[in-house]
């Protein structure tokens, strides 16, 4: 692809034989579910879907794709593969956006569909635990009947599994209200290489008692472990929620509705998401939906209230709507009336992901920003593509659109170049130049899709030296023949 950093496979790592398969066969068992080979003569192509990424950007040579369906199996693959120095990838629902769920070279994938039970539900505490392999929304269906919610939401809830959302630290629509894995999760339970299963899946909210070991697998992209197992605290699901999206003037405006949707929604308000208006047109032009809006504006704002008391909340809504209106923060707003408008208002939001990628292929960029210089740099983004010839409406133009958007109420911006087919110039225009202009506003180049094989070129813009020392150490502890996702950033 055109957006492979210059890496070579790595000689150490054990080209698989017949005799390999063999050995996984015995582990796995005969179920034909359990292991895709794309090493034998009558191979099918269907291991090509886990050798490819959602962005259809970054595509591995893996021969084998092994699905394990318990803990044990893990532990035994992952200490066949230590002793025989092969190299190996964690998967979930492969809907990563950084690279970092597909192989680059032969690297065995260890694919966590198969272990997809729910384990223990306590409706007193709103403890869930659950096997890694348990897709995101599957698990906010059963605790939706329980009056429950999982603390985390995307837009890719419908094929991510929770062991690759722990893996990547997902960060989401709902972070604002329930906050990050590094609290929500409260135990784990993953496959370190040389088989140790770390039993460290407790259902404790409290628990100081020495290093919190966990916390080096949220967020680890699969690089020390295999999550196996996740215990995560579910807050109460909310009877009463909320949907507004409004059109506004100014990426001033949209701090300013902000600040007074905290002030005066406070505990209820459940999300605030940005999106700039091109990015809504590139959403209706790929989709075919028609905005909720009359007219166009250059920004729009998402805002969402979850509550107790649907009377309430209603009032508070109203309240603050009157006045952001009012005072011309805010140009025209609809709020939804029943479950349907409140879905394709947030189709809105979430459909940006699909859009981006729509015409071919897109840059994506998910920074951290302090809030008020968040918007500038995508201004600067476009300008960059226009002066330099890059962006237009000719199909000899690589670039369709520059679109940003993302959650805001966490600081965190989604710059999105979408593009008619992926371009070695769009890329030198676009890098390292983003990654400097996010460093010397203090920002983070990976707010929390993660670094994968996309960003590790590019970890320095974000990290000190002592701290990519740091993190080299505890990968070597944990990992010291280097076999899990290789070639990844570290
Ligand atoms: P994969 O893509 O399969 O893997 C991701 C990484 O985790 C890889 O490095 C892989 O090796 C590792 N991994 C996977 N499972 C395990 C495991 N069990 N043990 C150890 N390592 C593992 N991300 C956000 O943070 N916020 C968003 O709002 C968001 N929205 C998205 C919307 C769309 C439409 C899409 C396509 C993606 C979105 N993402 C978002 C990115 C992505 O969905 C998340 O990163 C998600 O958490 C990945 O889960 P997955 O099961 O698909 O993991
Ligand atoms: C989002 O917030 O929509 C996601 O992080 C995914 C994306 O940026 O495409
Ligand atoms: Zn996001």
């Amino acid at each position: 692809s055109e957006s492979y950093p210059q890496v070579q496979r790595d000689s150490r790592f054990k080209e698989l034989s017949s005799d390999d398969v063999k050995a996984f066969r015995d582990i796995l068992g005969n179920a034909s579910s359990a292991m895709v080979d794309g090493l034998s003569e009558d191979a099918s192509d269907d291991i090509e879907g886990y050798n490819a990424d959602w962005m259809k950007k970054y595509r591995g040579h893996a021969r084998l794709v092994l699905k394990p369906s318990s803990t044990e199996q893990v532990s035994k693959i992952l200490k066949y593969c230590n002793d025989n120095s092969i190299a190996v990838n964690p998967q979930g629902g492969n809907t990563g956006l950084v690279g970092g769920s597909v192989p680059v070279f032969d690297e065995v994938i260890i694919n966590l569909s198969r272990m997809s039970q729910i384990r223990s539900f306590d409706d007193v505490s709103g403890t869930l635990v659950v096997d890694a392999g348990v897709i995101l929304e599957s698990a906010d269906s059963y605790l939706a009947e329980r009056g429950y919610i999982f603390p985390l939401d995307l837009g890719a809830k419908g094929s991510c599994q929770i062991g690759g959302n722990v893996a990547t630290n997902a960060g989401g629509l709902r972070l604002l209200r329930y906050g990050s894995l590094h609290g929500n999760v409260l135990g784990l339970e993953a496959v370190l290489p040389d088989g140790t299963i770390m039993d460290d899946l407790t259902m404790l909210r409290k628990n100081n008692t020495g290093y919190d070991l966990k916390q080096l697998f949220i967020g680890g992209e699969g690089t020390i472990g295999i999550v196996t197992g996740v215990s995560i605290i579910c807050p109460q699901r909310s009877p009463a929620v909320n949907v507004a999206y409004f059109g506004l003037e100014s990426y001033e405006k949209c701090q300013q509705a902000f600040r007074e949707a905290k002030k005066q929604l406070s505990e209820i308000l459940s999300a605030f998401e940005m999106m700039d208006g091109n990015s809504q047109l590139l959403y209706s032009r790929a989709s075919g939906a028609k905005l909720p809006l009359e007219s166009e504006y250059p920004f729009y704002c998402l805002v969402e209230t979850s509550g107790s008391n649907t009377d309430h909340d209603s009032e508070k809504l109203n309240t603050f709507l009157e006045h952001v209106m009012g005072e011309e923060i805010v140009s025209d707003g609809v709020v939804a009336e029943n479950e349907t408008q409140l879905q394709s208002l947030w189709a809105c939001r979430e459909g940006v992901s699909e859009a981006s990628q729509h015409f071919g292929g897109v840059y994506k960029y998910d920074l951290s920003i302090p809030l008020q210089e968040l918007y500038g740099i995508v201004a600067e983004c476009r300008q960059r593509m226009e002066e330099q010839g890059l962006m237009g409406e000719g199909e000899d133009k690589p670039v369709v659109d520059v679109v940003g958007y993302g959650h805001m109420g966490d600081s965190n911006l989604h710059l999105n170049v979408a593009c008619r087919r992926y371009d070695k110039a769009v890329e030198k225009a676009l890098e390292p130049w983003v990654y400097e202009w996010v460093k010397e506003r203090k920002g983070s180049i990976s707010a929390e899709h993660g670094l994968g094989l996309a960003k590790k070129e590019f970890i320095g813009y974000s990290r000190s030296e002592n701290m990519i020392k740091l993190m080299k150490q505890v990968k070597d502890l944990y990992d010291p023949k280097g076999i899990m996702n290789p070639y990844k950033y570290l």
